[in-house]
């Protein structure tokens, strides 16, 4: 039977949490040790020296970092000399200025997989909760993304925005934060007199009903080509706009259809993708009271130059130009509308940080705007950043260029649907292939997006996406669904005792079995990484990682067929344990986890 050690008290340290990330108490653990040995440096210096180990070791130790008087050697040599094993600690070695601890591999395996198995169904809130963190306990973020232009086209820029966006808000909430997650549409400026014009020419009631998007787009096309050939079609236009900023209900009452039915067609959209936005604003809903505030303010703080009637802030001494913030005929422009807009957000919403999801393409647009905040001492400017990304070259469906966020979920589907018939036999057996093909079309995707670092411009390539082999999304989806099926294929050994009672010194044998449990050990080490540095791509290595851990260890650590059933039912609850960290790194990337393909 599996003994019930406890790992011995700990003293605090700050930003840590043993009680949702078994790894922290044994770097304190470490520390502890460490620090009685080498007086005067105190657990909590100790404690931000511990790192993983290279291959092989578990943590380690670089000394020559506290700059203690004397000689490394002889530093090394007084801690390995007072170094007792215990149940949690097993040995400590000596490598020129390093100092490499191994932990008992047996109640390592134990406490991890019990953390795992307590915070995913034993938890206050009925939800999994193994990776979680509280850091951000009692704090709100802000994070704006997808943000497209109605009567424009999505473009691929758009889709990085949302699936980086939609990544961050769950990071976010996964770390204890308040997320509230915001869609900034561009449903404002002169083109909307543009689109008034060509509706009454070539727009239909039951046509926008049925697709928004895609019809108020073809008016749009429409009515550009008109206009490039009737300069009379411009004048109308920019007649009709002014009445719209006028706050004429007549001339506003079309585009408030537009916005709404633009809006509704998105939501269903973005569901598809599994992503929700808590507010729906956009430029036409900045209050025009904060940008006149905002320029008052920047007047009165002797920012503004007046040049041929424009106002402009002159950001030379930066390098990022001169940028104008009033039009000389009054009306507001973009960048305008961003600083209202951020003034408003943070009267509205008191937030501690404030995140924009924008394409790297406008990074100067960005620049000016946070550096004019800056000037205008806002003491909030510094909780306000950009996460930028880079260009997507390629993704074009076999029809042609894409304008239209469904026709990528659609080609995503169709081309994996293909794929999957490739193969008749698994292809009959799948109960409902076009749900299984769009999760796995959008799944290759995403992941193909996220793979890198977000500022790496990348070439969309369709024959890669759709691959079960290689890190690919449909390779992560199988990896998951194949530790789904374990406990059906074996539904004798169902349902897992108690964590008490499962006998992990099977596992301890295993070096593959060892191996995928210190991963999946590291796993809240992992979030707190990317919430560092707003990377994916961090949350994606690791789910990488961990399937090829879990896929290297099939064939030694077996549980259909093997006869000792303490043994089969101690590397189910492995497999399991590792299925369900999977899936929380999955669905941390917006991904639904399958559980049959
Ligand atoms: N709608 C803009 C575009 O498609 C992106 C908006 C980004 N957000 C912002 N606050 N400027 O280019």
């Amino acid at each position: 039977m599996a003994s019930t050690t406890k790992l011995p008290s700990l003293p605090p340290v700050s930003d840590t949490e043993p009680s949702r990330c078994i790894l922290d108490a044994y770097r304190i653990s470490i520390a502890k040790r460490v620090s009685e040995a080498l007086p005067p440096l105190t657990i909590e210096q100790v404690y931000n020296g511990v790192d993983y180990g290279k291959k092989g070791v578990d943590f380690t130790i670089a000394l020559p970092r506290f700059r203690l008087p004397g000689k490394v050697d002889e530093l090394a040599k007084q801690v390995t000399e007072q170094f007792q094993a215990d149940d949690f600690i097993a040995s400590v070695t000596h490598d020129k200025a390093f100092l490499h601890f191994q932990l008992n591999t047996t109640t390592m395996i134990r406490e991890i997989l019990t953390q795992i198995h307590n915070l995913t169904h034993n938890t206050e809130s009925k939800q999994p909760e193994y990776g979680t963190n509280s850091s951000g306990k009692g704090k709100k973020v802000l994070i704006e993304y997808s943000s497209p232009n109605i009567a424009k086209d999505f473009h691929v820029g758009h889709l990085r925005s949302t699936i980086i966006g939609a990544f961050l808000a769950n990071l976010y909430k996964a770390c204890g934060w308040e997320a509230v997650s915001m869609n900034y549409l561009g449903d404002w400026g002169t083109q909307f007199g543009l689109i008034a014009v060509g509706f009454e020419r070539y727009g239909s009631q039951e046509e926008l009903e049925k697709d928004a998007i895609k019809h108020l787009f073809n008016i749009y096309v429409q009515i550009n080509k008109d206009a490039s050939e009737d300069p009379d079609v411009k004048v109308e236009a920019a007649k009709f706009f002014k009445r719209m900023e006028g706050g004429d209900e007549e001339a506003l009452k079309n585009w408030r259809s537009w916005r709404e039915l633009s809006v509704k067609k998105y939501e269903a959209e973005y569901a598809r993708l599994n992503v929700k936005f808590d507010i729906y604003t956009g430029e036409s809903q900045v209050g025009q009271e904060w940008m006149d505030k905002a320029t008052a303010r920047l007047d009165e703080m002797g920012l503004i130059d007046v040049v041929d009637g424009a106002k402009l802030v002159n950001l030379e001494k930066w390098k990022l130009g001169k940028a104008v913030v009033r039009k000389k005929d009054g009306t507001s422009i973009y960048l305008t509308r961003d600083i209202g807009g951020a003034i408003e957000r943070y009267e509205k919403h008191k937030f501690d940080k404030m995140i924009y999801v924008i394409s790297a393409q406008q990074d100067l647009h960005v620049a000016q705007f946070l550096k004019v905040l800056e000037l205008m001492k806002f003491p909030w400017a510094k909780d306000v950043s950009l996460i930028n990304y880079g260009l997507v070259q390629g993704m074009s469906t076999r029809k042609g260029t894409v304008v239209f966020l469904d026709q990528i979920i659609r080609e995503a589907a169709s081309v994996m649907h293909e794929q999957m018939q490739k193969n008749e036999e698994k292809y009959k057996a799948v109960e409902n292939p076009e749900e299984v093909s769009t999760e796995l079309g959008i799944t290759g995707v995403k992941i193909q997006d996220m793979a890198a670092k977000r500022i790496n411009n990348y070439t969309f390539n369709w024959d890669r996406m759709k691959s079960f082999e290689g890190d690919t999304g449909p390779y992560l989806q199988y990896a998951h669904v194949r530790l789904a099926s374990i406990g059906r294929k074996n539904p004798h050994l169902l349902p897992l005792p108690p964590p008490s009672s499962i006998d992990v010194t099977c596992l301890a044998e295993s070096a593959h079995a060892r191996e995928i449990a210190f991963l999946l050990g590291s796993y809240p080490d992992v979030v707190k990484t990317a919430l560092k540095n707003h990377e994916p791509s961090t949350i994606v290595t690791f789910a990488f990682k961990l399937s090829h851990a879990i896929s290297s260890a099939w064939e030694t650590v077996v549980v259909k067929g093997e006869e000792d059933i303490e043994k089969a039912r101690a590397r189910m609850w492995l497999y399991e344990s590792a299925r369900e960290v999977l899936a929380a790194a999955m669905r941390l990337l917006t991904l639904r986890p399958l559980e049959r393909m």
